[in-house]
């Protein structure tokens, strides 16, 4: 039990009675503080969390119902066991429902207060296992795909998460194939509206003409074809989520009306006068600067500010290169599983460097896409190696990468290229840690002066001397 011996604070006034089982207590693994009387307990349980509280009941001055009161207050995962007097049954009762483990009557054996502890110690381990088993069941709900373990993917499903509870707009931007689509649904799924329909519609992939008829319905007769009333898929979005994907193609008029869809809550059919009132939560996607845009008068901005309620960025691959072995067993696990007969494979070590040393401009799309191919062509063996990979990741260069660099054929400055490394990482780890030197410095393993000398020299683009 030494290494995560339990705290326990025991409280009674008879001091020869609770030294005896202070000591015992001792001798079973437990660091025993001790108070004979309700002040001091409720000043010791004031600095320090105990694991444990011990009390008896009948205490002068303040007495162990304030004590216990106090201590469950402050510390709902304290386990609080209760000493009564013979006779006071109804007190432990009414201690139990106060949020007390258990109870003792006095006298009692040593060894049933070793049973009364141990027991409320597994249950208390029992129901924090479940609890984090039930948290990661949620989390995997929650994140619903988005595989990644990397800070930047932590803080990001964190945000989604925080995020879905909300309605407001949401506007979600990075590269094409960094998972812009699987965002919108994570956030769909972890919100209120998630037994709502979500309602993808991609701006790009329909004409101008259509588009407004395919957001908004139409009426009978609204345009030649239209043969009779239809619904709009932001009428199928009702009480659901809303996916625009695409949004900076939409055209100057389109995003008008869209403005007032979300300014009003409301719109109308094309070639209709009714106006319908809607309840739904936008996200919108693109892979454009829309910011850009709006400098160069190509998007408005007041529709800009609308959608950028909350802006969610999203990483490319190669910002998060160490979360490509765990894309690549989650693909195998996939697109093995809808093999005939299943497959299961795996990846070599050899290719996994190539596949983390690359740079990756289709992101995760293309990742997945690498790893079909190298399913196909591994021809039924049980491990895929570098020559499964395809021309692409094999012969395209990697980025300068520390663990994987690239070795240009003309050659390079050894010293030069070190440096930049050098100057890349220590600036990452101050971006890290906000700026905070003496942070930045025990990350990198470095004194916090030579981290600045460091940072001075490669600034002035000198060479240094070790
Ligand atoms: N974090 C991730 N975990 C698992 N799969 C992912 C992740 N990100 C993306 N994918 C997969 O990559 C593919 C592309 O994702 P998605 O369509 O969401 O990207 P996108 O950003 O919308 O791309 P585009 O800009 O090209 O539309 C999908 O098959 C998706 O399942
Ligand atoms: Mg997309």
């Amino acid at each position: 039990m030494a290494e995560n011996a339990k705290h326990l604070l025991l409280v009674d006034d008879e001091a020869a009675l609770r030294e005896a089982i202070a000591e015992r207590l001792a001798d079973h693994g437990f660091i025993v503080e001790q108070a004979a009387n309700g002040e001091d307990a409720l000043a010791r349980l004031s600095e320090f969390a105990f694991d444990i509280i011990v009390t008896d009941l009948r205490l002068p001055g303040v007495d162990g119902r304030a004590v216990l009161e106090s201590a469950l207050e402050r510390y709902p995962e304290i386990i609080a066991i209760i000493i009564t007097g013979f006779g006071t049954v109804k007190d432990a009762v009414n201690a139990i429902k106060q949020g007390a483990a258990d109870f003792l009557t006095k006298p009692f054996q040593f060894d049933s207060l070793l049973h009364v502890l141990n027991s409320a110690l597994e249950q208390r381990r029992l129901r924090s296992e479940n609890a984090y088993l039930r948290s990661q069941l949620e989390d995997r709900y929650r994140i619903d795909g988005l595989v990644g373990r990397s800070r930047v993917m932590r803080d990001l499903s964190q945000l989604l998460e925080t995020v879905a509870a909300t309605t407001s707009t949401v506007l979600i931007t990075g590269e094409t194939g960094t998972g812009k689509e699987l965002a919108a649904r994570a956030i769909h799924h972890g919100s209120p509206r998630r037994a709502n329909r979500f309602v993808a519609i991609n701006c790009s992939a329909i004409p101008e003409t259509l588009l407004e008829a395919e957001l908004f319905g139409h009426a009978r007769g609204a345009f030649t074809g239209a043969v009779g009333t239809r619904q709009g898929r932001l009428e199928q979005a009702h009480k659901g989520t809303l996916f625009l994907d695409e949004i900076g193609t939409m055209s100057p008029a389109l995003q008008a009306k869209l403005l007032r869809v979300l300014q009003e809550r409301e719109f109308e059919r094309v070639g209709d006068v009714h106006t319908i009132k809607i309840d739904v939560r936008v996200i919108a996607a693109t892979h454009s600067d829309l910011a850009r845009m709006v400098a160069e008068g190509t998007f408005r901005e007041d529709l800009f500010y609308r959608l950028n309620v909350i802006p969610v960025q999203l990483p490319a691959l190669r910002e998060r290169r160490d979360d490509i072995p765990l894309l690549v067993q989650h693909f195998l696990e996939k697109l093995g599983a809808e093999q005939v007969p299943p497959r299961h494979v795996t990846m070599s070590q050899d290719a996994l460097r190539r596949l983390m040393g690359y740079a990756w401009p289709g992101n995760v799309r293309q990742l997945e896409n690498v790893v079909e191919r190298a399913l196909a062509f591994s021809h039924g063996r049980a491990q895929i190696d570098v020559p499964d990979l395809g021309p692409d990741i094999q012969n395209l260069p990697t980025t300068p990468d520390e663990g994987n660099p690239w070795f240009p054929d003309e050659g390079m400055d050894l010293e030069r290229y070190i440096e930049g490394v050098e100057l890349t990482l220590i600036k990452r780890s101050l971006e890290r840690t906000q700026g905070n030197k003496v942070q930045a410095a025990r990350l990198l393993n470095l004194k916090r002066t030579t981290l600045i000398e460091k940072l001075k020299r490669l600034e002035r683009g000198q060479p240094g001397v070790a």
